[in-house]
């Protein structure tokens, strides 16, 4: 229990860090609970988190046609992420440089212009400003059109995944994702990935931390949150979940990885396709992978996950985003993946198998919700004192990492530790003080 009668929000920022730094003790497994629900630090988290790393924005599929846009959120403010007529995909604030107004209203579509709703002010979608409703005769021809371009956002890919940042001097993108790339080649780039309809949205009363920290780590729920799935057959006991691997990279990154499995839970046509795009080491984790959960830090995560449909083991692969919009609320976005050249029978069983389990109607994802919910709510002080609990985070603290591995990263050779956890959280604790 750490101290009750402190108040965060009496604090400077410099004390409040100094405060996380002498009570969040992730190397400890010493978690403690006002960090899921104190408004003080979710508004710094904002300032050093949000909006200094990369953030998830979207998949390139989403926009395949030069004029293709979509709206997203990148750290609390709309942007439009749109592929222009050259081809190129870039990222502006979804905001009329005249007045602030938002410029495009729509979740997605098609334009190679975008008129403000307020005054006129037309932008082709790379950004120029090109028209002003009668803007010789009310600025004298004297407008700067030049300076009063969309504001860009800095925005990287990989593997047609988006991501978009509001820091001027960002971590090096490829340094940010670093030795974690090796595992999502085989998430989400084992051969060409599509998109497949809009993502999938739904918002519950629950801190964002929670999402992501069950992704990058926690295995061990899987047992007694999902028992009922074993109950059903659709597993074949409750410990299946137990048999894999942890893994844990730099910056925050972490994955599980159920292995082995005796069955190919993707389309064998594909098999060339998957060796052309992987390394042979990666091909074989990917032939022998039961399921596949991460996080990439701070808030995406993905899953490559195998169902029967219809007497056949089929792999489904999604990522979705833990999208903050208050210290106890937050938006879950699931964006459903498939191999751009399987059948499309295949493509319709795979969806199957997401919407039977991880889509906002499938019968993991209302397990882990409820979850999410009312630890949420203990932590916000609907249960007396529990925001000055600490959790427990010491499992397979006693354990040493595995020495050879087909993939790189600090490894243990059984899913149900906190290792990866301890590690996420002291990333989150580094770029706090930062
Ligand atoms: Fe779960």
């Amino acid at each position: 229990m750490i101290k009750t009668d402190v108040r965060l929000d009496d604090m400077t920022r410099g004390e409040i860090v100094r405060y996380l730094e002498n009570t969040v003790e992730p190397e400890e497994g010493i978690i403690p609970a006002y960090i899921m629900s104190d408004p003080a630090v979710y508004d710094l988290e904002h300032e050093k988190v949000f909006l200094k790393t990369w953030l998830f924005l979207g998949h390139e599929s989403e926009i395949p046609n030069n004029g293709d846009f979509v709206t997203r959120d990148l750290a609390g403010y709309s942007v439009i992420v749109s592929r222009n007529q050259d081809g190129v995909i870039r990222a502006f604030y979804n905001m009329c440089t005249h007045r602030g107004m938002k410029l495009c209203r729509a979740d997605k579509g098609n334009k190679a212009r975008f008129t403000c709703p307020y005054h006129g002010f037309t932008f082709k979608n790379s950004g120029e400003l090109i028209g002003v409703p009668m803007q010789k005769d009310i600025y004298g021809g004297k407008l700067d059109f030049e300076a009063m371009g969309l504001h860009q956002v800095t925005i990287e890919t990989y593997k047609g995944l988006i991501f978009g940042t509001f820091n001027d001097t960002p971590q090096d993108f490829s340094e940010f994702l670093g030795d974690f790339k090796w595992y999502l080649d085989i998430a989400v780039g084992r051969t060409d990935m599509e998109v497949v309809g809009p993502p999938q949205k739904f918002i519950i009363n629950s801190q964002w931390k929670i999402g992501a920290d069950n992704f990058v780590s926690d295995s061990y729920h899987t047992m007694v949150t999902h028992g009922s799935i074993a109950k059903l057959g659709m597993v074949p006991n409750a410990t299946y979940s137990k048999k894999g691997y942890q893994v844990h990279t730099e910056n925050g990154h972490g994955c599980n990885i159920g292995m082995p499995n005796p069955d190919f839970a993707f389309p064998e046509e594909l098999i060339p396709e998957y060796k052309a795009h992987l390394s042979p080491q990666q091909f074989d984790m990917m032939a022998d992978l039961k399921n596949m959960i991460g996080t990439i830090f701070p808030n995406l995560s993905f899953l490559v996950s195998h169902t029967e449909v219809k007497g056949k083991l089929i792999s489904n692969t999604t990522v979705r985003l833990w999208r903050p919009i208050a210290v106890d609320k937050m938006e879950v976005i699931t964006w459903f993946l498939v191999e751009k050249n399987a059948s499309e029978d295949w493509k319709h069983r795979s969806r199957e198998s997401y919407i039977l389990t991880f889509s906002p109607s499938g019968i993991f994802e209302q397990d882990d919700t409820e979850v999410f919910t009312d630890i949420t709510g203990a932590a916000s002080g609907h249960v007396p004192f529990a925001k000055n609990y600490t959790y427990n985070y010491t499992m397979g603290k006693h354990r040493v990492p595995v020495k050879d591995f087909l993939g790189p990263g600090i490894v243990y050779d059984d899913k149900f530790t906190e290792a990866n956890s301890r590690s996420y959280y002291r990333y989150w604790l580094d770029l706090m003080k930062a």
